[in-house]
């Protein structure tokens, strides 16, 4: 990610933009009453629960919970980054995304240069005298002109300083090259290509464009085998997937992704018509991983070498996975028989077979569930019990939903006779139960009115003097709201709810933009609602001073429970004594 969108970008991105127009060309859209309505695109049903605000420009389910703007419907639904989707939108809306200051620039120079460097190895493949070298050994390895095209590959030639020498050529700082990951400096502070006599594969970012390389020796004794750029501004090996835009650009249809360990694992499988893998870069697989591979398909296959370390790999990436694991989402696992690797196995076996062997992967719940009977003893009372213990922490990692309960289930069943000790006490909420229903407190409902109708920040203006608690991780939250719609009174609450995208806050902002009032009211009945509450959290904040008579002569003020009417009498007994 190369800087940050200025929130005044988002804002008026957001103001321009039609959220129910967004989702009407992709989900068509009924009106009812203020609202409009739809079945979920996010999950199965019959019957509509998928609401669109086009006052809030927002979106809700009522079924799973699903919501957000008119930026997360589009990365929900498109399967776009937040980037990707931003810019689609500014696309959709006519705005020209900003320069990105700072970072942003030395970002582009970096990715300039990289792509000098990008041009210049895939010219030495073609025009460097000692090519023929590189070329046989792509040929030995099976790889026609063709394929190597797709993928960009390329020839770092022998030599120092070949590559920084034609780049100097083009003007280029040495600072940059340096910073760019493609160059050092020896010991003599003189300035060395990174990558020499190697063969070069560009690794591409989302969007195609090339971030850094990896560099594969031509010959068994030069180590290390591979070379990687280093981590720079623009390439983290952690989050980035080799032939990932290549799999999205070459595949009209991606059914799943196969992700494999190396870079010649998937260019083997692309020469052989399976044009769907991805690598990780010399790294475990992340949940940055995850996230970003979900985002394309919902079904993945996880290849590893049938060996230790591909085992203990393999149960690495179970662990990092689990937490994706929503209902809909399929991940397997095909361990290769010892030896062989992806690119050693379809050349000798073809697509085909290949294919078949992927269509009989271990679904990810049999392999968790083998891998513990094999390191407990299913056999004996006490194995069985430690099968359970290891199982437990593992399935909590599991989002809820139905592919959770099922887990538990099949935990019960291989667990047998331990089955008691694992049910939860079924009187207390799930957690997933616990986290939706927020209590209503006082300021959680003033801050759900102020999300209804933001126009109510004008209204507190009325009394600016009188300061909240701001002791309360909620009264800090609320009082940025009024501020911020104080500002600017025209902003949606989807724009407001924007600036705390992946915030606690956010989670819990989100949650009250879906509240609606039980019944129908008239707007100034929100007003007394909202007037009565902020005047109930002035007076908690300043004990000294005295309640407002009105607020008890109107006796119940509509918005507070029984409860804490109780504590309003309570505060007012105190403070007279
Ligand atoms: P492997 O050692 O399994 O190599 O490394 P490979 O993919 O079979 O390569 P070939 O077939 O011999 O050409 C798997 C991955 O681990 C990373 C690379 O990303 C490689 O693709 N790796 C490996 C390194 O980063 N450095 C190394 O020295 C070796
Ligand atoms: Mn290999």
């Amino acid at each position: 990610m190369t800087g940050r969108i200025p929130q005044e970008f988002l804002d008026q991105l957001l103001s321009r933009v039609d959220l129910v127009e967004i989702v009407n060309s992709r989900v068509p859209l009924r009106r009812a009453g203020r609202e409009f309505t739809a079945c979920c695109p996010f999950h199965a049903e019959k019957t509509p629960s998928f609401s669109v605000s086009p006052s809030k420009q927002f979106y809700h389910c009522f079924g799973c919970h699903a919501h957000g703007n008119a930026i997360g419907f589009l990365m929900a639904y498109e399967r776009l980054e937040f980037l990707d989707a931003v810019e689609e939108l500014a696309r959709y809306a006519g705005l020209e995304l900003p320069q990105r200051g700072g970072g942003g620039d030395s970002s582009r120079t970096l990715l300039e240069r990289v792509t000098q460097a990008d041009r210049f190895f895939r010219q030495q493949l073609r025009t460097h005298p000692a090519r023929q070298r590189a070329v046989d050994y792509l040929r030995q390895r099976g790889l026609t002109g063709q394929i190597a095209s797709v993928f960009g590959i390329g020839y770092a030639p022998p030599g120092w300083d070949h590559l920084c020498q034609a780049l100097r050529g083009e003007g280029v700082p040495a600072e940059e090259l340096l910073a760019a990951g493609l160059a050092s400096r020896d010991a003599q502070g003189r300035l060395r290509d990174r990558f020499r006599d190697r063969i070069i594969f560009p690794i591409r970012d989302r969007r195609g464009r090339v971030i850094a390389f990896g560099g594969r020796a031509l010959d068994s004794d030069t180590t290390p085998k591979y070379l990687n750029s280093p981590e720079t501004p623009l390439f983290h090996k952690g989050s980035e997937l080799y032939g990932l835009h290549e799999a999205r650009t070459h595949c009209r249809q991606l059914p799943r992704l196969l992700v494999v360990e190396g870079y010649m694992d998937v260019v083997a499988l692309a020469q052989h018509g399976v044009g769907y893998a991805v690598a990780t870069l010399g790294t475990a697989t992340t949940a940055e991983h995850m996230e970003r591979l979900f985002r394309v398909v919902s079904d993945l296959v996880f290849c590893f070498d049938g060996d230790r370390a591909g085992r203990a790999a393999g149960w690495r990436a179970l662990d990092v996975t689990l937490p994706f694991l929503r209902d809909g989402r399929q991940v397997s696992f095909l361990f290769l028989p010892e030896g062989e690797d992806p690119d050693t196995l379809i050349r000798r076996e073809g697509q085909a077979a290949f294919e078949q062997r992927l269509a009989q992967a271990t679904p990810l719940a049999d392999y968790l569930f083998a891998e513990l009977r094999a390191q407990t003893d299913p056999e004996t009372l006490a194995g069985r019990a430690r099968l359970a213990e290891r199982a437990q922490p593992l399935l909590e990692k599991l989002p809820e939903g139905h592919f959770r309960e099922l887990m538990n289930e099949r935990l019960r069943q291989e667990a047998g006779v331990t089955t008691t000790r694992l049910h939860r006490p079924s009187t207390a909420p799930s957690r997933a139960d616990r986290n939706l229903q927020l209590v209503r407190t006082p300021l959680r409902k003033a801050i759900a009115l102020l999300l209804y109708r933001p126009e109510l920040a004008q209204q507190a203006m009325v009394n600016p003097s009188a300061p909240l608690d701001c002791n309360e991780p909620g009264v800090k939250l609320f009082s940025e709201l009024l501020e911020t719609w104080r500002n600017d009174p025209q902003l949606s609450v989807a724009a407001v709810l924007e600036r705390y995208r992946d915030t606690p806050e956010g989670v819990i902002l989100e949650r009250l933009a879906a509240w609606e009032p039980e019944a129908p009211a008239e707007d100034f009945q929100f007003d007394l609602e909202f007037a009565d509450i902020l005047t109930y959290l002035r007076r908690r904040a300043d004990p000294r001073g005295r309640l407002p008579d009105i607020l008890l002569r109107r006796g119940a003020p509509s918005a507070l429970s029984a409860e804490e009417r109780e504590a309003l009498r309570n505060l007012s007994k105190l403070q007279k004594n």
